[in-house]
């Protein structure tokens, strides 16, 4: 394999009638399962409300993936699984390999994002990710499950960069990612908070190790609210989703990395328990962050 012929080629390869054939815009990641932000209202609101897709959390709840569908008419939905596991040696198991593939079928997505990271901890299950180590070996391992899953979904995986505030191993996370995708032939989502969170603890500028990476895997950015916590030293960023705003330095980031990723397809602001209100305004200053992607939409897109 010539980095040549990957780096012009589409990771995801859909078909060109795809709502996902080409950039599609800014939308948010909901919870079916959360009161706040109602997705409903916004489904309802949505003249009011600019988001182009939801990307989807059911808890592997089949009968939400089909409660949003139906409810969403023609609005293209995306699906987050959190139970796929990739990161651990063996799986993912067979139930919930079943629960993504009925799911992902279930909302209609062609792809499935999968962070490298698990909630379990041998029979305990976490309240927290632990994300993947960052070594050669754990990239090895995730690589094979990702083909796994890719093999058995009947969309694609996609993984996204997990959350750090204890980075453990010599490699830096996007050295680990791009050798999973690679090793795998999946694409990728860049959680650009999460990268942030990743450079604080090293004390990185925000955008280190990007030069290198391979961008034309990246088919999906994400940003959400978060709080900062420099109480004890060197600032640890906690992923808060929709209950705090978006920070500055992870909106810039967006505006720097959007125009250089050739196969961007949407920019996903997760807000799980955000107000109504606040998913507004995260949408205008997402929006405002990719202001000359969304513009150079064909009009029919652009809603
Ligand atoms: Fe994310």
């Amino acid at each position: 394999v010539t980095t040549t012929t990957t780096r012009a080629t589409d990771p995801l390869q859909l078909a060109a009638d795809s709502p996902f054939a080409g950039f599609v815009g800014v939308g948010v990641g909901i919870d079916v399962h959360n009161d706040q932000p109602d997705w409903r209202r916004l489904l309802r609101e949505r003249g009011k409300i600019p988001f182009d897709f939801f990307e989807v959390y059911t808890r592997g709840d089949v009968a939400g993936a089909h409660a949003v569908r139906k409810a969403a008419g023609t609005l293209p939905l995306l699906y987050h699984d959190d139970d796929l596991d990739p990161i651990v040696p063996g799986a993912p198991d067979a139930k919930a390999l079943a629960a993504a593939r009925e799911n992902l079928a279930a909302v209609g997505a062609p792809w499935c994002v999968s962070e490298l990271a698990t909630r379990r901890l041998g029979a305990r299950y976490l309240d927290f990710f632990q994300p993947i180590l960052l070594t050669e070996e754990a990239a090895r391992v995730a690589a094979e499950n990702l083909q796994r899953i890719d093999a058995a979904l009947p969309g694609r995986i996609v993984a996204e960069n997990p959350p750090y505030q204890l980075p453990v191993g010599p490699l830096h996370v996007l050295e680990v990612m791009a050798r999973a995708i690679d090793l795998a032939n999946v694409a990728c989502v860049l959680d650009l908070g999460h990268l942030f969170s990743f450079q604080l603890c090293k004390g990185l500028p925000p955008l280190t190790g990007l030069d290198a990476f391979p961008l034309e895997r990246i088919v999906e950015l994400h940003v959400a609210g978060a709080e900062l916590d420099d109480r004890w030293g060197p600032a640890l960023y906690r992923d808060a989703h929709g209950a705090a705003d978006i920070a500055p330095e992870v909106l810039e980031m967006l505006g720097e990395v959007a125009p250089r990723c050739p196969n961007l397809r949407v920019v996903t602001i997760e807000v799980e328990e955000a107000s109504v209100e606040r998913v507004r305004q995260q949408l205008e200053q997402t929006r405002a962050a990719v202001r000359p992607l969304l513009e150079r939409r064909p009009r029919a897109a652009r809603g």
